[in-house]
């Protein structure tokens, strides 16, 4: 559905508004937060958008999120949010397990849903969320963020417009070392009711998506391996919580078409401290991009000169490169915020002239598959097929 010619939110200046309400106000609610605030500074769009209200569960806490994150107001009562007409996007921002519930009840109410990732627990419960934002004809996204650095964005335009030919190996590292100490408390990270697994559902599902979005390659099969090197946590209450999720997590895997990939994420590689780095070969040539220095792509190339063979580093933040022009000029760097900003940007204009978004809940199901087919994996010590 095209949101072009709604109006019933009301208009900022010369734009329509579009009014968002916020589930969830920690880390990503100041990243996604930030980009609310900061989307119609830089970038023309059809839309002013309203970061109008966050939700959590306590109205203190809300209250002071609302103010620092420059919403308007805040609230405990997601019914009441849902049930107001004005608001048109509901961000989920919550942990794991609380993604489904909420979405679908914004589903329900015909919001448009840009939600955190993992979408959700289950392949299950990703399908139902896909089909019911089909139904309901709203238009859905999924924070994989990192398809949206300058640098991604000019990888899979490489890839797309043939620069490394045939793609035949992906190998994909997302590594951390926050969890190598045992002393680290348990959170909602570390239990399985809550997050579904660990390094694997929190960071390979990055890998995964990025995979997708860099070289179109769909999953067949894989084969995995997975570790808890600390198996209890101080709870913050004296006592001790069970860890039961890994903490490590590898996997091999098959594309459709013949190329193959490696993957492997950890919370417990000391000195990594968000090393999300994948690098794609193809039969003419390399790329290789590191979210450590999100602004490079490196780039090798059998075409260049046999004596100048070798990689080279191309500083994204050029006019000619996505998105750069609309930051600051040539060379002037941006960061881990902007990312997020990028998705909304995109998010709106997809909204206002109905093309396609990804990711959206499709993407999300895709992802699952992978996710859920590898901890399959993982328990039997076999190969296990990717569900379509
Ligand atoms: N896209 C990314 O790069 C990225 C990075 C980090 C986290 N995430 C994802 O974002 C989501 C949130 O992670 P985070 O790091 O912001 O977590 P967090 O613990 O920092 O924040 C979670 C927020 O949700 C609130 N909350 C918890 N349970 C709730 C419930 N049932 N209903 C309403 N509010 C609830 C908490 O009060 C808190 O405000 C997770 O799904 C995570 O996987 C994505």
């Amino acid at each position: 559905m095209s949101l072009s010619s709604q109006s019933n939110a009301g208009r900022a200046g010369d734009l329509p508004v579009l009014q968002v309400a916020m589930v969830g106000h920690a880390f990503m609610g100041r990243a996604h937060g930030n980009a609310y605030r900061q989307a119609n500074h830089f970038f023309d769009l059809p839309f002013q958008v309203v970061p109008a209200v966050i939700v959590g569960r306590d109205q203190a806490r809300a209250d002071a999120a609302a103010h620092k994150l420059g919403f308007a107001r805040a609230t405990t009562d997601l019914a009441a949010v849902l049930a107001d007409p004005a608001i048109q996007i509901v961000d989920v921002a919550t942990p794991n397990d609380s993604h489904y519930e909420i979405a679908m009840a914004a589903l329900r109410a015909k919001k448009h849903v840009l939600c955190e990732k993992p979408l959700a627990m289950t392949v299950a419960q990703c399908k139902e969320m896909a089909a019911l934002a089909k139904k309901q004809k709203v238009r859905v996204g999924l924070w994989h963020n990192y398809r949206r650095a300058p640098a991604t964005r000019l990888a899979a335009q490489m890839v797309a417009r043939g620069d490394l030919g045939a793609i035949r190996q992906v190998r994909a590292v997302y590594l951390q070392d926050w969890l190598s100490d045992g002393s680290v408390p348990a959170s909602w990270r570390t239990s399985k009711k809550t997050c579904g697994s660990g390094a694997h559902g929190d960071l390979n599902a990055h890998l995964i998506d990025l995979t997708r979005a860099l070289t179109g390659l769909e999953f067949e099969s894989v084969c995995a391996v997975q570790q808890t090197f600390t198996k209890e946590r101080p709870d913050g209450n004296g006592g001790k919580a069970k860890v039961d999720v890994d903490d490590a997590f590898c996997f091999l895997a098959k594309f459709k078409g013949g190329a193959i990939g490696t993957y492997e994420a950890t919370r417990t590689a000391p000195g990594r401290k968000n090393h999300n780095c994948i690098e794609i070969s193809g039969e003419k040539g390399s790329l290789r991009w590191n979210l450590e220095r999100l602004n490079e792509l490196e780039f090798f190339s059998f075409a260049d000169a046999r004596d100048g063979q070798g990689f080279r580093t191309i500083l994204c933040m050029d006019s000619v490169h996505p998105y750069a022009p609309n930051w600051w000029p040539d060379g002037h760097m941006i960061g881990y915020e902007h990312t997020f900003v990028h998705h909304l940007v995109d998010f709106v204009r997809a909204l206002h002239s109905g093309e396609p978004f990804a990711p959206d809940f499709a993407d999300g199901v895709a992802v699952q598959c992978v996710l859920e087919a590898a901890l399959q994996a993982a328990k039997k010590g076999t190969w296990v097929k990717v569900p379509k």
